[in-house]
Order: structure tokens, then sequence, then C-alpha cells
């Protein structure tokens, strides 16, 4: 039917899709179903794939935990040796893209130039290929490049020489050898390994939700990171583990915690590394970080953030623990990368290098069964009316 303006009106569709209810932030509401992670809440649990996080960052490696996201099992020993030497191969950046990393200012932050970078890889990859294979060895040589994007801008901002990968190190071990331009030691690739290893996934969460928003469209894996890099920079979420660091030289000493509590929640600012929308109980990843944390002060004797953290914690968990508020992982994993000597704005940035094989993981799987999210809004605006021109306004 055509209407006063000559535009045809919709015609009304017989079923419309029924209304679900409004939940601010989404929360409680599913939006896919997934094999990969599952959070019990109320006890506190993680479990990746069926196992639990308290075995993985203790047995496994991260190469050995992408593989189990990536294809739903532990790898056998060639498997795994297979993953490896493919994310050893892809780890080197095309010059151009370096060239591109020092044209950077060195005051840019390091989320920023790696979201860029994601884009910019994009440009290099000529495969015209989609299919499921060909998407996971996207994947892998994207989770192989992240740590050379991060370690080459460090590099770079402080006048030194990027470090090439080195093929004879693992994953976490080779980002640190980039970063510092010498081998870690055992102790330190062991304790980067497994904060990779509890960061690499987290169920439904914002970025997640937002790479998954973006492969709905059936867009690339570079745009569908590339969203949730820009997610998860966010002081709500990854980028509260830098947020926790400025807060404890903000209080700069242990004796000054409950003042610095009592006043931030009497004017009802949140305060980072507590809380989530999930867990009502204590993130196991934090207790886990929190014991490398401990051990760590004592190992360079420097315990002053440690010391602050551990009374912040008691002080919020005696005020907010009845409502369900702990540590959450950015709590801790802070201190652990400063007590390796890492710079505070690479923390966010180690979270996402991580967290890479978890998104895509999760694209991979939705794309099994892609459907495009096109959510509801509740329309809450005026009711139609007639076009002012300009000279009656
Ligand atoms: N400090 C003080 N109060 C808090 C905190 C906190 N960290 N977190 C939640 N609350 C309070 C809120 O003020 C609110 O209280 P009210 O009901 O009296 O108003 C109640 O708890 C519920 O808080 P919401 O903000 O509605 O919870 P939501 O689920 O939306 O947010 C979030 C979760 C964003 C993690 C929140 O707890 C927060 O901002 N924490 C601090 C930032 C942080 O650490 N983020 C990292 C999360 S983990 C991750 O993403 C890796």
């Amino acid at each position: 039917m055509a209407s006063k303006t000559g535009v045809e009106e919709p015609q009304q569709t017989e079923k419309a899709a029924p209304a679900a209810a409004y939940s601010a932030g989404l929360e409680g509401v599913p939006v896919a179903k997934s094999k990969l992670c599952r959070i019990d809440g109320m006890q506190g649990k993680l479990y990746y794939m069926g196992y639990p996080i308290e075995d993985l960052a203790s047995a496994s490696s991260f190469e050995e935990t992408a593989f189990l996201l990536w294809h739903g099992r532990l790898p056998k020993q060639d498997e795994l040796d297979v993953l490896e030497s493919e994310l050893r191969r892809n780890r080197a950046l095309p010059q151009q893209a370096v060239d591109f990393i020092s044209m950077l200012p060195h005051t840019a932050q390091p989320m920023d130039v790696l979201r860029t970078m994601t884009s910019l890889l994009s440009s290099f990859d000529q495969n015209p290929e989609r299919s499921p294979e060909s998407n996971l060895h996207r994947a892998i040589a994207i989770t192989a490049r992240f740590p050379t994007i991060m370690a080459t801008f460090h590099r770079l901002r402080q006048n030194q020489k990027p470090v090439e990968p080195n093929p004879k190190l693992g994953h976490a071990a080779n980002f640190l050898y980039m970063l510092f331009g010498k081998e870690p030691d055992e102790a330190t690739a062991r304790v980067m390994d497994m904060a990779l290893i509890l960061h690499l996934d987290h169920e439904m969460n914002a970025s997640t939700f937002a790479a998954l928003v973006t492969a709905s469209t059936l867009s690339d894996l570079y745009s569908a990171v590339s969203s949730g890099v820009g997610a998860l920079k966010g002081p709500l979420h990854g980028g509260a583990n830098e947020e926790v660091l400025k807060m404890l030289l903000q209080i700069g000493d242990a004796t000054n915690v409950e003042t610095f509590v009592d006043d931030a929640l009497a004017k009802k600012i949140k305060i980072s590394g507590f809380g989530h929308r999930v867990y009502k109980n204590y993130d196991p990843r934090a207790r886990i970080l929190k014991e490398y944390a401990r051990r760590l002060s004592e190992k360079t004797k420097f315990s002053r953030f440690f010391d602050i953290t551990d009374r912040l914690e008691a002080a919020m968990v005696a005020r907010k623990g009845k409502q369900g508020i702990f540590p959450n992982v950015d709590l801790y994993s802070g201190i652990v990368y400063h007590q390796i000597g890492i710079a505070t704005d690479l923390f966010t940035p180690i979270f996402a290098i991580a967290r890479v094989a978890g998104w895509t993981a999760h694209v991979l799987e939705y794309w099994e069964k892609n459907r495009i999210f096109r959510p509801a809004s509740i329309y809450d605006g005026p009711e139609p009316r007639t076009y002012t021109p300009m000279s009656q306004r």
C-alpha cells in the first residue's frame, strides 16, 4: 500500500518475534551456545572444555590450551608439535608492518597500536579462502603475531631495535625475549605462560561478544579480532589491570587502605580489580595469581604493592563481600607483570595476547551455525511527528 508520501508502507508480518524481557547490559541473557568455557560464578569455578582452570594453569602450556579451545580436545604430542611449529613460523611481521609501527608516535597507547596492527595485517592476507580450516590457520597466525606487535612497538618507542623472534622458545618465553632482548629464566617464562593460560578464555564476556557480533555478519577474522581488542581496552574490562596499578600508586602504603576504600565507596567509585558480572565469589584466576604475586614479591624483596593489595582485598571483602563483590583476575595480574619488569601500559595488551586465542576459538565455533546478531531496542523517543522546515524552527 502506498502512503501519502508515495513510499510503500511495510506489510504487517503475520508473526512478529516474541518480545524478550529487557536486561540492561544483557545481564543473564544467553547470546550463543558454546562448548568452550564454563563459569560457575556462585562457586568461583572456571573450566575450559571441562578442565578446571587450576589444572590447566599448573600442568598445561599456552600452546596446548589454545589447541584445546581451537580443536575441542587436548592434543597428542605430535599434534602439539605441529601447532607449536606453526605458531613459531608465523611470529615474524612483514617488514612493511614493522615500518608502519616505527612511524607511530612513541606516545601511542599500546592497545590502540594492537587494534590498528590487527587491521593492517589483514591487508597482507591475500588468501581469499574462508573455509573453517583456512580460518583456523588465520587464527594461529594472528595469535602468533600479537606478542611480536607489542614487543616491536615497545622496543621502538624506547629507541631500541626490535628483537627477532627466537624459534627455540615457546610462546610466552619468546614474548619476554622480544620485549627485553634476553632470554627469561625458566621460572619467569613459566609465570608468563601460566598468566596467558588464565586469560585465554572466559565464556561470553564483552570482548568475546564484540568479536562475535562482527563475525556474525560474515565479516572476516581480523575485523572480529579488532572488535575484541577495542572492547577489551576499556577500564571496566581488560583495562582494569592497568587501573589497579595506578590505584596502588595512589594508595601508596598499606596503612592508607581502609581510608581509601571508605572514601571511594562513599563516593560510589568502583574499585578496580573487584566485582564481576558472573562471579559472586572469589574469581579462581585471582587466587592463582595472588599466590604468584606473593612468591614474586618475596623473591624480589619488593612487597609494597602486594601488601597494599592484600589489605585492600580484606577491606573490600569485609565491606562488599555480602554483595558478592570479590577480587577478579585483574587485581593481582598487574603485580605479577610489574614484578617481571613489564611496563604498566602493556598489561592489557598481555591480556589480549592470551585472549586472541579465545576470541578466535569462539568465532570459529559460532561460524559453524552462524546467525547474524540483530537484537532489538525499546523505543523511548517521540511519537511520529511532522518535519519542521528550517525557517519555522
Ligand atoms: N567497587 C565497588 N562497588 C562495586 C564494584 C567495585 N569494583 N563492582 C560492583 N560494585 C557495586 C556497584 O556499585 C553496584 O552497587 P549498587 O547496587 O549498590 O549500586 C553493584 O555492585 C553492582 O554493580 P554493577 O556495576 O551493576 O555490576 P556489573 O555487573 O554491571 O559490573 C563490573 C561488573 C564492570 C566488573 C564491575 O564490578 C566493575 O566496574 N568493577 C571494577 C572494574 C574491574 O575490575 N573490571 C574487571 C572485571 S574482570 C574482566 O573484565 C577481566
